[in-house]
């Protein structure tokens, strides 16, 4: 079998989620029962954080032991990483010992240096660019809830960077829309995005008119991991990107709210609504270790079962 990659949203088809979202369904039935499944038995995941992590860690190495594998856990701090070490080399020699390796880094031309000297499939666990592990909880998360998400309206209030630009990708090739606000300056980069047209997203300059009759309502931090220099103009710059009531009601009734977490209530979400009864997050957070274990099995083993 081919090596694939997961470094992005556009890396599978339609077809390929597809089968991604019943495998996710049912490996959470089996964890739900109880039910030992151990497809993955002998294998090694090695997991590289350059950036913190509570959900894409846990899920990972929980998931990896679930399926009966192992796990590695490498950071910056405390590996040749972080004494520049080239990333070309770390992948030849992590890659011969392990069958799997999840990377959190900066910008997306690492990981995809990384990817090209692997012998193992990489999967993206977040970059400055992209966060498809999230969105692939997402989505699964939507269907769970509401079913198929073709044809729905996706709002996005906030950044334009890794979270905006993985919808935009996931609306590209599953068929909704993603209602894009984001306050001047911070606006999705097309190009950036990987979006040949903007048939699967609208740009709005009021967060309020982005909700309107959206299906999913959804934002993130005001400053990202690796951003921490610009808090302070960017806690102005997005004052108004705050996901209040007045926005889920000017959503449809039986609107969901997602947010990929850690979340920040008062500043890109009030506590009532991330709180409230349309608020999904803690499924979805789960769902991040349902929905990546069917992407380890599927990267490894292909469509199984
Ligand atoms: N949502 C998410 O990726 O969370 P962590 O930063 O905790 O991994
Ligand atoms: N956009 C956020 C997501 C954190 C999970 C960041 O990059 O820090």
């Amino acid at each position: 079998m081919a090596i694939r990659h997961f470094l992005q949203f556009s890396d599978f088809s339609a077809d390929e989620y597809a089968w991604l979202f019943e495998r996710a369904a049912a490996i959470k039935k089996k964890f739900k029962a109880y039910e030992k499944y151990h497809p993955l038995a002998d294998r090694t995941l090695a997991m590289i954080f350059e950036k913190a992590s509570t959900r894409t860690r846990v899920s990972f190495e929980a998931g990896m032991y679930q399926l009966g594998g192992s796990v590695v856990h490498l950071t910056t701090g405390d590996s040749q990483l972080g004494r520049a070490e080239p990333i070309e080399d770390s992948a030849k020699v992590i890659s011969r010992m392990v069958d799997l390796v999840m990377i959190r880094t900066f910008g997306q031309d690492k990981i995809e240096r990384f990817a090209e000297h692997s012998r193992v499939p990489v999967i993206n666990g977040l970059t400055n660019e992209f966060h498809p592990c999230q969105i692939l909880a997402d989505v699964f998360t939507y269907i769970e809830h509401r079913g198929s998400i073709k044809g729905k309206v996706v709002a996005w209030v906030g950044d334009g960077n890794n979270m905006a630009n993985t919808w935009l990708q996931a609306a590209d090739l599953l068929g909704f829309t993603v209602h894009l606000s984001t306050p001047s300056g911070y606006e999705v980069d097309q190009a950036v995005a990987g979006i040949r047209s903007r048939d699967s997203y609208k740009v709005f300059n009021d967060p309020m008119e982005a909700c309107r009759g959206a299906d999913l309502v959804t934002t993130d931090v005001w400053t990202s991991m690796g951003y921490e220099a610009e808090n302070e103009e960017r806690r102005k710059a997005f004052a108004d990107w705050c996901v209040d009531a007045d926005m889920m009601r000017a959503a449809r009734p039986d609107a969901l709210f997602m947010h990929c977490l850690p979340a920040h209530r008062g500043e890109e979400v009030e506590a009532d609504v991330i709180d409230g009864p349309q608020s999904v997050v803690w499924d979805e957070a789960e769902n991040r270790m349902h929905a990546q274990k069917a992407l380890m099995e599927f990267l490894l083993l292909g469509k199984v079962a």
